[in-house]
């Protein structure tokens, strides 16, 4: 028996994916579309069945849930597909969790608050905004429901070498084109390691109820490409003030959603500044 890992292709799967092999620690995960480099299976979780027949097939000692659809622009756009992957998927393993009596980890977001009264503590009550939001609120109760010891983890903004904005801006910022980016959306990011860190933490503590993975600081967009600009060497004045308010999305976007990640700093969780981890991504970088 090992670990279930759903999206192990994913941003944060493949980071907890690599480091569940240097722990040699045994798990599989699933995949949809894009086949990792990791031990994994292709499994599509809109297929229920198919999905209850891989899990008897599998019988995991635990389920930690990652896959999602996670862009929020998508989710909003595609209201039905993204509600079978983001709700019912996650109470379907969540049930399956409880029957097995195994641990599972689902993992949420800090865009289930609308932006308002930050810091968010982790018992505050969901306040979504956009669909994406309103599905992971639905999807923590829905999973709760189907089982209550499971352990609810909110993450905020990742970042790190993967599917995710940093290559994009470190390249702009190397090629010497101006960034623009918003003094007016605040989160608490953190380093993708330091998530997946967290994680392995709260499954091997046995944690349940609900937990924040947020990072040590909140910061603004603006603020992160600073950071990227001081870390990669670049001219800090490449970096230009921009507001989202100004900028049309399909899915509205809370003002500032940093968390308070107490309960987890409590147990031992300690994410890096975000000066440190973009030094270390810095000299990651060729
Ligand atoms: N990235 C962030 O900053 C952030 C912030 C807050 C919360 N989160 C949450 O953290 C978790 C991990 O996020 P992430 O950034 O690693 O996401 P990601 O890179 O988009 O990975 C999600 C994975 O889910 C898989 N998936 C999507 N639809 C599927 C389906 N129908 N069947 C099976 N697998 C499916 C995708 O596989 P394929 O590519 O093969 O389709 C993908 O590998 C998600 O629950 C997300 O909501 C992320």
């Amino acid at each position: 028996m090992s670990i279930l890992i759903t999206g192990v292709a994913g941003f944060l799967g493949s980071h907890l994916g690599q480091l569940f092999t240097e722990r040699g620690r045994p798990f599989t995960g699933t995949y949809n579309r894009k086949k990792p480099a990791l031990p994994a299976e292709q499994l599509d979780l809109f297929d229920r069945e198919e999905v209850l027949k891989k899990l008897e097939q599998l019988r995991p000692s635990a389920i930690l849930h990652l896959a999602a659809a996670a862009s929020p622009n998508w989710c909003e756009l595609n209201p039905k597909e993204s509600q079978v992957i983001n709700v019912d998927a996650a109470i379907t393993l969540a049930a399956y969790a409880r029957n097995a009596g195994i641990p599972f980890l689902f993992t949420s977001t800090d865009l289930v608050f609308d932006g308002q009264n930050a810091p968010y503590e982790e018992d505050w009550a969901p306040s979504p905004i956009c669909t994406y939001g309103m599905q992971k609120a639905a999807a923590e109760q829905g999973v709760l429901l189907a089982y209550p010891e499971a352990t609810i983890v909110r993450l905020p903004l990742m970042y790190g070498w993967g599917n995710n904005f940093l290559k994009e801006w470190v390249e702009k910022l190397k090629g010497g084109n101006p960034l623009s980016a918003f003094v007016d959306e605040y989160r608490t990011p953190v380093y993708v390691q330091d998530a997946a860190l967290g994680l392995a933490l709260l499954l091997d503590l046995g944690a349940t109820g609900f937990y924040h993975l947020g990072g040590p600081e909140p910061v603004s967009r603006f603020d992160m490409a600073l950071h990227i600009a001081r870390a990669f060497g670049v001219d800090e004045r490449l970096v230009q003030p921009g507001k989202q308010a100004e900028v049309a999305m399909p899915a509205p976007r809370p003002t500032d959603v940093s968390l308070s990640s107490e309960r987890a700093f409590a147990l031992g969780y300690q994410p890096r500044k975000i000066g440190e981890a973009m030094g270390e991504l810095a000299r990651q970088y060729h």
